[in-house]
């Protein structure tokens, strides 16, 4: 089988060109690019551009490699109940970028049912599903596309198998479409499930799959070689001149967050105190509190809503997004930080005032190495614990093992015993049925047979046998 070495793919290591918010699925970039290498697809199609960063990702590959593909992103651009719903402004800087690579990449702006029909049977040899991430959703498109993939040399890929709230269903989806398949799913970066559909795709990529899933050293390795891809993009970006940084207010009113219905105000001090007032007729389901637009971490000082304070040790719902955080500071290692604000059940009458206080607690720069050391640091740990599970497992193998072992040896005296059982509970009826029918004794039957004759005659002399 043809081996998989990094080495073979120094795409792995080549910066990215373009990184927008959000950036969930950035750190599988140096994937992406070395999936364009290994795999070399004749028609990649992607569903789900968003801003681009997968989509560019695989674009930038295919211009490098040279490689001779041709990239469909299929989107509405309009945004979906997961993903936040936004306006033409996204769809106009995606399409203005993708003059870059026009010589070979289309973008297609209408619902994937729709741009379906325009792929043939078996045509496309990579797919990216990465829309809606609900289960019914993810399957629909699914079933809807694979029957376009290609059955010898196809690969689809899932985002966000990880993620298991708000209704997301792809982890589900995934964990029944992989089971028994030739796949390997990433767990970082929100996880990203990859399917090997083809009969005859490359040897080193089906080794890639199969060493991933006996060491943790490929998952270690694209998720530090991601993270830090991402961190250095963003302290690049840090040294162009920046806008004014901003906090703001996201209400949900039952159509998802989205900018519509969202509140900016600049960040013009290291302690800021924020306050929003609603008219009363607005119907506020959520609230989410972006603290920044950027990298920060933050002391929170207050939360109140229709002036009662909440207790800060209980008001961030699951989905806050912080990276780590010590008792009341937070440390966002994203460039969309996201507080989604635990409402109080005992919360009389509609949402009418909403208030903030944070304190900054590092400048920029200072902000970007701290957070880039606690990824570091992250890592460490989780290939730490990687490194401590892997031997835990050979022990509890080993373990395992041995048990095996024991048992087989058990399970064959007992074996023996019953054997043995077996031929004393015959041997013990047999001599129970001769004694209540009166049958010799094998033994003495054998001995005395020769006398048989002569015992008939006596017996015919003397008027017959005689009974006890
Ligand atoms: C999670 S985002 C894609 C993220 C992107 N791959 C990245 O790298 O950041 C999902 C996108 O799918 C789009 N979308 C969801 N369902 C769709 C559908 N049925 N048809 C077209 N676009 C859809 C949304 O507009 C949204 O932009």
């Amino acid at each position: 089988m043809g081996r998989f070495t990094l080495e073979n793919h120094p795409i792995v290591f080549d910066p990215v060109q373009r990184l927008e918010n959000p950036l969930s699925w950035a750190t599988h970039i140096p994937f992406a690019m070395l999936l364009v290498d290994l795999l070399r697809p004749r028609v990649l199609v992607e569903l789900g551009v968003h801003t681009g960063n997968s989509y560019f990702a695989f674009c930038q590959a295919v211009r490098r490699l040279g490689a001779p593909t041709r990239c469909h992103g299929v989107d509405t651009w309009q945004g979906d109940t997961h993903a936040g719903f936004y306006d033409d402004a996204i769809y106009q800087d995606v399409a203005g970028h993708n003059q870059r690579f026009a010589d070979f990449s289309t973008l297609h702006r209408r619902p994937f049912d729709q741009a379906a029909p325009e792929f043939g049977a078996g045509q496309i040899e990579l797919l990216h599903i990465d829309g809606l991430h609900t289960y019914e959703a993810v399957a629909h498109d699914y079933e809807t596309w694979a029957p376009r993939v290609s059955p010898t040399a196809g690969v689809i890929l899932f985002h966000d198998t990880q993620v298991r709230e708000r209704g997301f269903g792809v982890w589900r989806f995934w964990r029944e479409i992989s089971e028994g398949r030739v796949a390997y799913e990433f767990k970082h970066g929100s996880g990203l499930g990859v399917l090997a559909v083809g009969t005859a795709l490359p040897e080193p990529f089906l080794d890639l799959l199969d060493q991933a899933s006996r060491s943790p050293f490929l998952e270690d390795f694209f998720a530090s070689r991601g993270t830090e891809l991402v961190a250095s993009h963003v302290l690049a970006r840090d040294c162009r001149p920046r806008p004014e940084r901003q906090a703001r207010l996201y209400v949900d009113t039952g159509l998802g967050y989205n900018e519509k219905e969202s509140f900016a105000k600049a960040i013009t001090a290291k302690t800021m105190a924020f306050s929003w007032d609603f008219p009363e007729d607005l119907p506020v389901k959520h609230l989410r509190f972006d603290p920044a637009d950027d990298l920060c971490i933050v002391r929170l000082r207050r939360v109140a809503v229709n002036g009662q304070d909440l207790p800060l040790a209980d008001c961030l719902e699951p989905e806050t997004n912080f990276l780590k955080q010590n008792w009341d500071i937070l440390f966002f290692g994203t460039l969309d930080p996201q507080i989604h604000v635990r409402l109080p059940a005992t919360l009389e009458g509609p949402i009418a005032r909403v208030a903030f206080e944070l304190e900054y607690l590092l400048e920029e720069e200072a902000c970007y190495h701290r957070i880039v050391a606690l990824y570091d640091e992250i890592l460490r740990q989780q290939a730490c614990d990687m490194r401590h599970k892997d031997a835990t497992l050979a022990q509890t193998t080993g373990e395992l093992d041995q048990l095996k072992a024991a048992f087989a040896r058990e399970t064959a005296a007992f074996e023996k015993a019953r054997q043995q059982h077996l031929a004393n509970e015959i041997e013990l009826r047999t001599e129970l049925s001769r004694r209540k029918y009166h049958l010799p004794n094998p033994k003495f039957w054998k001995i005395a047979q020769p006398l048989r004759p002569l015992k008939a005659k006596l017996e015919e002399f003397f008027g017959g046998p005689k009974r006890p």
